[in-house]
């Protein structure tokens, strides 16, 4: 049997090594590529369409491709890089009950991702996996993906930036994980993330079709793209993190105009927000604990998928399976 599926991404791997078997390229390599239809990896489901809240009822102003990237910016925040721990390391399991991670997103991405851990792909693999197949799903950029990520056994530092946090120490903890001030508003106004009252925003925002009280932080919700810079610079933007009657709360708009907006005034260009998103996304996802080593995992353009070779009694061979091909 042959298989055709569209490897959007291809173009952007000219350099390609793979040589069956490989089971952990092969096993995240399905979870990326075969999204939908014979054979998918069931991955991408949570986040299709970008909309999605897979866990419970539409009405509760939740998304779970949001929740996914809230999860790995979590996850990473915490990273020393000088000192070689953090990062992606799903340490962001044992860390739930941490007022800094508050919320079901932790719980509903864990227990998502779960059924996809096994002996080769980790749930630190899942971290990173989730946004970029979420980014993907909502019409964002595609981020390189690298695979081979090692579970953290225990929890890690404290210190998730918060919306009621000073800029000087957010800005720290951001250098502390290797990000400088650009790279911080950089990554912050790519991340989709997810404000919810009281402390934030006023219950003036919760209705029927709202019951939690989520805010989105632009006028594009089912679209990975750069309203949330633009909107921003036109003094519309929706973002809670900018506009919250809590002045202690607009962690955004004082990490956003901290210097005099010109990051913000870069990212206009929905190109140039997209490249840059990519960047960062890539930065953030592929920091890791020191010792712990990356490959690419990259769309396989020609793929064995479930081949088998029986034997009957009568002597007779059977080689049964499929090839699947990507499409570019
Ligand atoms: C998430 O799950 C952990 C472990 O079961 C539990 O202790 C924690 O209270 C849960 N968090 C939320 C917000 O439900
Ligand atoms: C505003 O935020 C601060 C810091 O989190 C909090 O202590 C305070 O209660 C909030 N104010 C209101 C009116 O909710
Ligand atoms: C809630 O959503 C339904 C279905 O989309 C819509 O018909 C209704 O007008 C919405 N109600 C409010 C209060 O926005
Ligand atoms: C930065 O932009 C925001 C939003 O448009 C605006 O409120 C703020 O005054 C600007 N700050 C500086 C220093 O230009």
């Amino acid at each position: 049997m042959l298989l055709l599926v569209s490897c959007l991404f291809l173009h952007l791997y000219p350099a390609f090594a793979y040589l069956y078997p490989d089971r952990l390229y092969e096993e995240l390599e399905h979870l990326l590529v075969d999204t939908n239809g014979y054979n998918s990896g069931h991955f991408a489901v949570g986040v299709t369409p970008c909309t999605l809240y897979f866990q419970g009822p539409q009405t509760t102003g939740r998304q779970t491709s949001a929740q996914w990237m809230r999860v790995a910016f979590h996850d990473f925040s915490t990273a020393n890089v000088a000192a070689g721990t953090g990062g992606i390391d799903a340490s962001i399991g044992f860390e739930t009950t941490r007022p800094e991670n508050s919320g079901i997103a932790m719980n509903d991405s864990l227990s998502y991702w779960a059924p996809f851990v096994n002996t080769y792909a980790s749930m630190a693999d899942m971290v990173a996996l989730g946004s970029t197949v979420a980014s993907a799903a909502c019409g964002g950029p595609i981020f390189p993906f690298k695979g081979g990520r090692i579970s953290a056994t225990q929890a890690g530092e404290f210190g998730v930036p918060e919306p009621d946090e000073e800029l000087q120490p957010t800005l720290e903890r951001f250098a502390g994980a290797g990000f400088s001030q650009t790279r911080a508003i950089q990554l912050t106004a790519c991340s989709v993330h997810h404000a919810g009252f009281p402390l934030i925003v006023d219950t003036s925002v919760v209705t029927p079709n709202n019951t939690q009280g989520g805010i989105h932080f632009d006028d594009t919700v089912a679209v990975f793209d750069n309203h949330v810079v633009t909107e921003y610079i036109d003094g519309t933007t929706p973002n809670p993190l900018v506009t919250s009657f809590n002045v202690s709360q607009r962690s955004d708009l004082r990490l956003f105009s901290s210097d005099n907006n010109a990051t913000m005034q870069g990212l206009q260009d929905a190109a140039t927000f997209a490249s840059v998103c990519t960047d960062v996304f890539t930065q953030m996802l592929n920091t890791v604990p020191s010792g712990v080593s990356l490959r690419d995992i990259t769309p396989i353009p020609l793929k064995p998928v479930n081949i088998q070779l029986g034997v009957s009694s009568a002597g007779t061979a059977t080689l049964t399976g499929a090839i699947r091909v990507c499409l570019s």
